[in-house]
């Protein structure tokens, strides 16, 4: 039997996902994925027809991978087509928590790094979430500061988290000749302990096929190993490709994240 979501209580709707209170069980809600895509900040936005059952798989698949790795996420399970089960937020955090192992996208524009430059170990960033504000950078050193003098430990938290989470994702995608090049995840406050939400799907993340078997990954500027073009991400969307042809790239994603099951 299905869930009936008409006869529930929305808690939130966003860009890409609507909230449902679930009245058997108060500390857990149900996230329904929807068609939606949206880029730069919301100022362009789709309907894909069928996008949200791809980010669904993906996000299934990604989540239980990492709750298998023992990372702290709010993922349950996925009872039925496009609905996930969570655990229910206490407060959220206003952050988004970048992890780059290669530089591409907005880092290139702010900053002198030339595209593939590689990092090792990963770089990680927070942004403040804001779309009018376009969810700018939060200062490193700052951020060393307060976790030092101020005990801030949620940073630290969340840095850890994102760098394991990373690292598992990245060898995942490695079996697949797929570099994870960077990662964008969310945390929230649930039982006063910091968990990893929202969702992992095509938006969250940069995936460039490896350009030739056995690439040289460990060098300085790691360009010339992979594949930019084959870009399997939301890259496509920002970058202007087809609403059909961004819906085949998710879905090769999803096809891939299917092979996560089969690692322990
Ligand atoms: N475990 C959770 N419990 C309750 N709410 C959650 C949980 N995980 C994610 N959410 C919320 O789901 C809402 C809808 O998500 P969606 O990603 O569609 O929003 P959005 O428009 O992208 O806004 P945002 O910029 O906050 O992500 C967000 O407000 C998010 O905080
Ligand atoms: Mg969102």
């Amino acid at each position: 039997m299905s869930i009936d979501f008409k006869a529930m209580d929305k808690i939130a709707e966003g860009k890409t996902k609507i909230i449902y209170r679930n009245p058997e069980n108060e500390k857990t809600v149900y996230m329904v994925f929807k068609d939606d895509i949206t880029a730069g900040d919301g100022v362009k936005h789709d309907v894909i027809p069928g996008k949200a059952l791809i980010d669904w798989k993906t996000n299934r698949d990604t989540f239980e991978l990492l709750n298998r790795k023992g990372v702290r996420t709010h993922y349950i399970s996925s009872p039925e087509e496009k609905v996930a089960l969570v655990r229910k937020l206490d407060r959220k955090i206003n952050l988004e928590v970048v992890s780059r192992r290669v530089a591409a996208g907005s880092i290139l524009k702010w900053s002198n790094t030339v595209e593939g430059q590689r990092y090792d170990p990963v770089i990680t960033q927070f942004h403040y979430k804001d779309d009018p504000l376009h969810d700018p950078m939060l200062d490193d050193t700052y951020i060393d500061y307060i976790i030092k003098a101020k005990s801030a430990s949620e940073y630290a938290v969340m840095k850890r988290i994102n760098e394991q989470a990373f690292g598992y994702l990245e060898v995942a995608f490695a079996n697949f000749d797929i570099q994870l090049i960077d990662i964008k995840l969310e945390y929230g406050i649930i039982d006063g302990e910091v968990y990893l939400i929202d969702e992992i799907s095509g938006g969250s993340f940069r995936l460039w096929p490896y350009a030739h078997k056995n690439p040289n990954l460990n060098q300085d500027n790691v360009l010339g190993e992979l594949n930019p073009e084959a870009r399997l991400d939301k890259d496509t969307y920002r970058m202007g490709q087809s609403t059909d042809m961004v819906k085949n790239k998710f879905a090769e994603i999803a096809n891939i994240t299917a092979g996560f099951k089969d690692i322990d």
